[in-house]
């Protein structure tokens, strides 16, 4: 095929292998549990590697294995160099890199460099002694009228300040008390860092996930947050994110490690916009091959945040799905996600996981591979996983969700209903539980007792399940992944929306020089009339893919209906 002749670039776009890939994720903890301590760990990985090879992944992002107290699961590192127990050894480590290379897969690892545990020993250092180097290792700031320094809140709920008595100042945790935050103005932090990073570059891992990044550089006047009306917490977001010097300290991080590598890099970058995009990963930035943003999980945040359960507008969705797509075409490449291990469920915050679980499940999929960017599938999505029927606080494990609760319960003291109702539908802990491998005690994770229940539903939700039956949407989507191998459109072809008003269907046409698919997808639970736009009526086209067990609609007309949730990719003539 012409599209694919030169080796170098494709359309006016720069061939490159991570533009390429479909990356899988992985939560250790919950993923499979190897020696039955409950905790999933490495050698649990190990064993599913032939699984995410034959779903079509070729990239794994690990979320954080170091050792780690384990405040945040994980993301509060007290080395960087040594492997969480319960997770394995560094020979265990060294294995799965050597037999993931082996399969072709490769390993991302997650990089948490805005904050360390307070275990760390720079961090221990650092209280000791005022003349030590270490000191400035950390933000200390002297309390202001015997309070903290400002009024910035925690991430996880309280001050993002805590006074520490040895010290007798205060250090700032953006997230939570045991993640104190590096100091990145000292250029010693920046530098022990690249040490580090190099170090796991030279061990042969292919890239990292940047935890935070956009959070680096804080404005270093420290001033007070907007704080909304009775609150007494602000908000650190215009001072921290895109701090006065992030960029700097990317290109001199991309100077200094990332360029002597070829690996992916993708940064998580909460609260920016396009423009900013296009400053982190713009293709001649010099800073990251891509950002994760997250407008389309923030949408319907109110006055609680990211706690409420309002259905999301499909209106919205394409308005924030259009933008990415047209404003970084041809200056800087998406990443594409439903889920991590941060967010509820894909098919309960954007599908329906009742009746048309799967429908939706397989919707989503075919949204989420034929966009431009690379696609990250979370553990458990591509059998399609559900949100878990919590009813009772104390079966969440996660900082965060408990200190929302705590603070929820503070201001709906006479609607605890409501309030759980709102837990549920966010709480990081949906993601978390343990992955649903059969339908054997525990879900097949482990013979051990879970770290956090499994959700009930494991007996019908399962990849066992899945394998075993071929309309599954474990099977949809190693369908849409090979899809999207096969026509280069998919991956580097521009995106153009129809239908844009329609309030039920999510339309949009991918072109690559000659060839052009279009994907028609009914977001809702009722059946919806299409009336294409006569120019591409008038090109036709033949269904490539549905998520529909009996497909109709074979061929591209003027008028179409559409069942519930059901999602078309059309090949046009
Ligand atoms: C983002 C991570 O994805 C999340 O899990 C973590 O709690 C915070 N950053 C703090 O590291």
């Amino acid at each position: 095929m012409s599209i694919m002749d030169d080796d170098r670039e494709v359309g006016k776009l720069e061939k490159q292998w991570w533009k390429e890939s479909v990356v899988y994720q992985i939560y250790p903890r919950s993923f499979l549990d190897s020696n039955d301590d409950g905790v999933g760990d490495l050698g649990g990985i190990i064993e599913k590697l032939d699984y995410i090879h034959d779903l079509g992944a070729d990239v794994i992002w690990l979320c954080p294995i170091y050792d780690s107290p384990n405040a945040d699961n994980g993301y509060d590192i007290r080395d960087y160099r040594t492997i969480m127990k319960e997770f394995g050894t560094m020979k265990d480590f060294d294995k799965l890199l050597s037999e993931a290379h082996r399969k072709n897969l490769k390993i991302v690892m997650d990089l948490v460099v805005n904050h360390t545990s307070d275990e760390h020993e720079y961090f221990q250092k650092s209280r000791q002694n005022p003349a030590n180097r270490y000191r400035d290792y950390y933000i200390w700031k002297d309390g202001k009228n015997g309070s903290e320094p400002n009024n910035w809140g925690s991430a996880f709920g309280g001050s993002a300040w805590k006074y520490d008595n040895a010290v007798k100042q205060y250090y700032l945790h953006l997230f939570a008390e045991k993640q104190p935050d590096l100091n990145w103005e000292n250029p010693e932090v920046r530098r022990s860092v690249y040490k580090m990073m190099a170090w796991w570059l030279e061990k042969g891992v292919d890239g990292f996930r940047m935890d935070v990044i956009n959070a680096i550089s804080k404005d270093q006047r420290f001033l007070d947050g907007d704080a909304a009306l009775g609150q007494k917490y602000g908000s650190w977001g215009k001072y921290v994110n895109n701090g006065p010097r992030v960029h700097e300290f990317l290109r001199e991080m991309n100077r200094e490690v990332l360029s002597k590598y070829d690996i992916m890099t993708v940064g998580e970058t909460s609260g920016i916009t396009t423009d900013d995009a296009l400053k982190y990963a713009g293709f001649d930035s010099h800073e990251l091959n891509m950002v994760f943003q997250f407008e389309h999980v923030d949408l319907g945040s109110d006055e609680n945040g990211k706690w409420n359960d309002r259905p999301i507008s499909l209106h919205d969705l394409k308005e924030v799905v259009t933008r990415w797509q047209t404003k970084l075409n041809g200056k800087a490449w998406n990443s594409l996600f439903w889920g991590n291990h941060d967010q509820p469920r894909a098919v309960s915050r954007y599908g329906d996981d009742g009746k048309y679980r799967e429908k939706s499940a397989k919707l989503l999929a075919t949204l989420l591979f034929t966009l431009q960017g690379t696609p990250f599938v979370y553990q458990g999505e591509e059998i399609g996983m559900t949100n878990v029927p919590f009813d009772d606080i104390s079966q969440f494990r996660d900082i965060e969700t408990k200190n929302a609760y705590r603070d929820l319960i503070r201001k709906y003291p006479e609607n605890i209903e409501k309030v759980m109702r709102l837990i549920r539908a966010r709480s990081r802990d949906n993601a978390r539980t343990p992955m649903q491998w059969d339908d054997a005690r525990n879900a097949g994770f482990s013979q051990g007792d879970p770290w956090i229940p499994v959700n009930p539903n494991y007996r019908e939700i399962n990849v066992k399940n899945n394998i075993c039956d071929p309309d599954s949407v474990y099977h949809y989507y190693q369908a849409m992944i090979h899809l999207r191998k096969k026509y280069p459109a998919l991956i580097y072809g521009t995106y153009s929306p129809f239908l844009e008003d329609h309030k039920q269907i999510f339309c949009y046409q991918r072109t690559l020089e000659n060839q052009s698919l279009l994907i028609l997808l009914n977001f809702s639970e009722n059946t919806a009339e299409i009336r294409l736009p006569e120019e591409i009526a008038a090109e036709g086209g033949k269904l490539l893919i549905s998520n529909c067990r009996f497909p109709k609609n074979e061929f591209l007309a003027g008028t179409m209906v559409f069942q519930p949730y059901d999602g078309n990719v059309y090949l046009m003539n």
